[in-house]
C-alpha cells in the first residue's frame, strides 16, 4: 500500500497520462490536485486514442475512483462534455468520480480575460492554452470566485456571480461585459448542469484518509511540469498552479505525511509548448526531427512543441525541487533513428560556466547548453520487455541520466500502449 505523486518535471507533455492510466491497474484511487483543462492527457488503450483534460486518467479502469481535488479549476460544461465522452452510466458514475467542494469554477469572463490578457501583452504575450486558467486562479485568490459548490445553491451562486462580476468592471468594453458578466445568463447555465454533477460532489481529503486506512494503492495525478510552476517555473511564462509535489497534498486535501512516495516524469528529451525560456531547444534539423518522431503538437491545442535535448540541469533541479524518489524516462522510442543523442552536463553564462539552473531567472534566456554526444541505440526500443532487453548504447544513456539526476530511474516507456512500459522497480 503506497500514496505515490506522479509529476512532470518538464515543462508539461512528459507522458503523465500514460503512466497514470499503466499504474492506475495497481491502484484504487487517483487524484487530480492541481491545474485544468489545459491538460492534455494522452492514453492509448485498445488502439483507441483518448485525451483526458480534466478528468484524471485513471477513469478507464473501472476498478478506480477517480478524485478531482480542491486544487482544481473546473470548466463545468467541458467537465460534463468529457465524462460523457467515456460512456459511464449515471448510476456508475459516482462509484467512479467525485469532485471537491473547494474546487473553483471556470467561468465564461475567465476564459474571455485569458484572450484579452494575452492579446494586450503583444510581443511578451505568455502562449496560454486560452482556457481562462490564469483569470480563474487570480479571481480565487482575490477571493471572488466560484466554487464547485456553488452550482447546487442558486441563491448562493447569484451572489458570488455578482460579487465576481463586479470586480470585472473596466476590465471588459460594453458589449463583452454584457456577454460574460450578464449574472442571469451565466447562472442559468451553470444550473443547467448542476443536476448532473451534484450526485459528484466529495470530500475528496476524506475519502482519501478513508483509502489510506484501508490501505489502498493512491496515485496522486501531477499536471503541467515543474517548469511551469506558478512559482519555481520559468515565471512569467508559467501556468497558475504550483505543478510540483508539494502542491499535491494541499490540492488534493491531505497533509504532506499522507505522501509516500514522490516519482517524477521525463521525456527522454525535452519539449516546451508556449514562450518563454527553454535552453536546449534546437531549431534546425534535429529538432524538427524530434518533433516529427515523437508526433510533438500539443494534445490541447494543437501547436507545434519547440523540441530539444534533455537538460540535465534542469532535470537536477526538478529532482530536488520535487524530493524525487525516482525517474520514469518516456518517449524512449523517439531517439531509435538518431546517430548520436546530446545531453546537456552545464550551461555557459556571461562566460561562466554553470552546473545549477542559473540564480538569477533573467540569465535563463541566455545561458547557452554544453552538451556531451553519446551514441544512438539505431534499433527499436518498443518491443523491450526488461531493462536488459535494451539495446546497450539505451542502457548507458539512462544510466548516465540515472547518474547525473541522482535517482534511479524506476520505469522506462518506450510506445504509446500501456504494455510498452519497461518496470525496474515497482511504484508501490
Ligand atoms: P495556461 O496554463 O493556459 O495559463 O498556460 C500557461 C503556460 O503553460 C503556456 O506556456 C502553456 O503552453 C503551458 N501549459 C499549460 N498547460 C500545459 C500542459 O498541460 N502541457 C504543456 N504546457 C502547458
Amino acid at each position: 500500500m503506497a500514496s505515490v505523486v506522479i509529476v512532470g518535471v518538464q515543462w508539461g507533455d512528459e507522458g503523465k497520462g500514460k503512466v497514470v492510466d499503466t499504474l492506475a491497474g495497481q491502484a484504487q484511487i487517483v487524484v487530480r490536485f492541481q491545474g485544468g483543462d489545459n491538460a492534455g492527457h494522452t492514453v492509448y488503450h485498445a488502439g483507441e486514442k483518448h485525451v483526458f483534460h480534466l478528468l484524471p486518467s485513471g477513469i478507464l479502469r473501472d476498478h478506480v475512483l477517480n478524485l478531482i481535488g480542491g486544487g482544481v479549476v473546473i470548466n463545468p460544461g467541458k467537465l460534463v462534455k468529457e465524462i460523457d465522452g467515456v460512456g459511464i452510466s449515471p448510476a456508475e458514475l459516482p462509484k467512479r468520480l467525485r469532485i471537491s467542494a473547494e474546487a473553483h469554477l471556470i467561468l465564461p469572463c475567465h476564459i474571455a480575460l485569458d484572450a484579452n490578457n494575452e492579446n494586450q501583452r503583444g510581443e511578451s504575450k505568455i502562449g496560454t492554452t486560452l482556457r481562462g486558467i490564469g483569470p480563474a486562479y487570480a479571481d480565487r485568490a482575490a477571493r471572488v470566485g466560484v466554487r464547485f459548490a456553488d452550482m447546487f445553491n442558486e441563491k448562493l451562486l447569484r451572489a458570488r456571480l455578482k460579487v465576481c462580476f463586479e470586480a470585472k468592471r473596466g476590465l471588459f468594453s460594453g458589449p463583452q461585459m454584457e456577454e460574460v458578466c450578464n449574472v442571469d445568463r451565466v447562472a442559468g447555465d451553470i444550473l443547467a448542469l448542476a443536476g448532473r454533477l451534484q450526485p459528484l460532489l466529495g470530500d475528496t481529503g476524506l475519502i482519501l484518509e478513508e483509502g489510506r486506512r484501508a490501505r489502498k494503492n493512491i496515485l496522486f495525478e501531477g499536471a503541467q511540469g515543474t517548469m511551469l510552476d506558478i512559482g519555481a517555473g520559468t515565471y512569467p511564462y508559467v501556468t497558475s498552479s504550483h505543478t510540483v509535489a508539494g502542491a499535491a497534498g494541499v490540492g488534493a486535501g491531505v497533509g504532506p505525511r499522507f505522501l509516500d512516495k514522490i516519482v517524477g516524469v521525463t521525456k527522454a528529451y525535452v519539449t516546451r509548448v508556449g514562450e518563454g525560456p527553454f535552453p536546449t531547444e534546437l531549431t534546425d534539423g534535429i529538432g524538427e526531427k524530434l518533433r516529427a518522431d515523437g508526433g510533438e503538437y500539443g494534445a490541447t491545442t494543437g501547436r507545434p512543441r519547440r523540441c530539444g535535448w534533455l537538460d540535465l540541469v534542469q532535470l537536477r533541479r526538478a529532482v530536488r525541487l520535487n524530493s524525487l524518489d525516482g525517474l520514469i524516462v518516456t518517449k524512449l522510442d523517439v531517439l531509435d533513428s538518431f546517430d548520436k543523442i546530446g545531453l546537456c552536463v552545464a550551461y555557459l553564462c556571461r562566460g561562466k560556466r554553470l552546473t545549477e539552473w542559473p540564480e538569477d531567472p533573467a540569465d535563463a534566456e541566455a545561458v547557452r547548453p554544453e552538451y556531451i554526444f553519446m551514441p544512438g541505440w539505431k534499433n527499436p526500443t518498443g518491443k523491450a520487455q526488461s531493462f536488459a532487453g535494451l539495446p546497450a548504447a539505451a542502457r548507458k544513456y539512462l544510466r548516465t541520466i540515472e547518474k547525473e539526476a541522482g535517482v534511479p530511474v524506476v520505469m522506462i516507456s518506450a510506445g504509446k500502449e500501456r504494455e510498452a512500459l519497461i518496470v525496474r522497480k515497482s511504484v508501490f
